[in-house]
């Protein structure tokens, strides 16, 4: 019997979700293939998820080894692929020590906790974060859980939370001065809230300004780390050094994983007891993490610089035809975004007709986040079909 999946979703799933008319049965590479056998160039991988596309082949081959050896097992062992991923990760960043997690608003919750702790010892509280941020969407599990021991005083966490409105290094200082925060915590590119490039300048005069004050510089990755930008993480096209990273999405390659690295001088604020999960490092998401990243050092850095130069390239020749249609255009490595000036509503329908999967995000934002393996001829696709949308727009 030929089932109707889309009916299905709707009877048996909350409506959480806008989803695509896409119900797919097979995904490889660069492209998405559904239940009819249509073929769909994918340019927002999961939401950055899947950084080497679907089902590596390096990687399918991983998930089938470690699956063999242990899928699950629970912190109260040692986990090989997990201490080798953590290594690895602090290899390639900064001395410190992480707590996994299974996603990214886990990663969110970690660090709230983790600077709530050095709060406390520094008589600070609240974060600063900025306008139209985004890390993650849950909400207070803590808040009903009555052991004593693993509630301590995290029910009475305060975590006053004061928005800058934009990179305004005056506002930051003031905010430091009259408030005493615990964390600054922000995206380098904000993902969600529509591809704002944090500047070199800003992000380094914050750096130094938090360090002055003892205040935590927690830079959150989840979206715009594992190479997405063409850096492992986007901090490292400056010359900041977080005291706490945050990442998720793609460090899992394609499973769920993510976690906090904690500088190495401040790591000592979690004790036995302060935290902990069921799932999270799961063996298998370790495994294709350490996969990954040894993928992406055999020249996938260098690969996205260069797909990023050819992508912008044809960004601003459409641009050029259609200066009535297309805003600024911005971002870094394999995540960019650009304004829509028109009416957005149809745009990923009119994609969807050329067999292209896109993202649009906070508005009129077409957000492209690619499997970083895209080639030179998957950008001309997007480029030659954004061609005839616009044209068909125009006339
Ligand atoms: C920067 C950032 N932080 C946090 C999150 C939350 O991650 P998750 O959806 O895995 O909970 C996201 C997700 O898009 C993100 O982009």
């Amino acid at each position: 019997m030929k089932r109707d999946w889309m009916e299905l979703d709707k009877e048996y799933l909350l409506p959480t979700y806008g989803r695509m008319p896409v119900v797919v049965k097979q995904a490889e590479g660069m492209y998405i293939t559904d239940e009819e056998d249509n073929r769909y160039l994918d340019m927002f991988s999961g939401l950055a998820v899947n950084i080497l596309g679907h089902c590596h082949p390096l990687l399918v081959e991983e998930i089938k080894g470690q699956a063999q050896l242990f899928s699950h097992i629970s912190n109260f062992f040692y986990n090989k692929p997990a201490i080798l991923l953590a290594e690895k990760l602090v290899h390639y960043t900064f001395p410190g020590k992480i707590f996994f997690t299974n996603s990214g608003a886990e990663s969110t919750e970690a660090a709230i906790k983790y600077i709530h702790k050095y709060g406390k010892a520094h008589d600070r509280k609240g974060m600063m974060v900025f306008k139209n941020s985004f890390h993650g969407r849950t909400s207070g599990a803590l808040k009903l859980t009555r052991m004593a021991s693993v509630q301590q005083d995290f029910d009475t966490i305060e975590a006053p939370v004061y928005q800058l409105d934009g990179q305004d290094i005056d506002q930051l200082k003031d905010f430091i001065q009259k408030h005493k925060p615990a964390a600054f915590i922000f995206e380098p590119i904000s993902g969600s809230g529509g591809i704002q490039v944090i500047t070199k300048d800003f992000m380094e005069a914050a750096e130094r300004l938090c360090k002055e004050n003892q205040v935590l510089f927690c830079v959150d990755e989840i979206q715009t780390g594992m190479g997405r930008t063409g850096k492992l993480f986007a901090y490292q096209h400056t010359d900041v050094k977080p005291d706490i990273l945050l990442f998720a999405k793609g460090i899992g390659g394609g499973l769920p994983l993510g976690g906090i690295l904690v500088a190495e001088e401040f790591s000592h604020y979690f004790k036995s007891g302060d935290h902990g999960t069921t799932f999270a490092p799961n063996p298998i998401s370790s495994a294709l993490g350490l996969k990954t990243l040894e993928i992406l050092e055999g020249g996938l850095l260098e690969h996205v610089v260069e797909m990023e130069a050819y992508l912008m390239e044809g960004l601003r020749k459409v641009r050029e035809s259609f200066p009535t249609l297309i805003g600024d255009i911005r971002g870094l490595g394999m995540m960019m975004g650009m304004d829509i000036l028109g009416d957005v509503t149809t745009l990923k329908d009119d994609f969807m007709k050329k067999n292209i999967l896109i993202n649009i995000t906070n508005g009129n934002i077409l957000r492209l986040l690619p499997p970083l393996i895209i080639e030179k001829g998957d950008i001309d696709i997007f480029i030659k079909a954004l061609t005839e949308i616009l044209t068909e727009w125009k006339d």
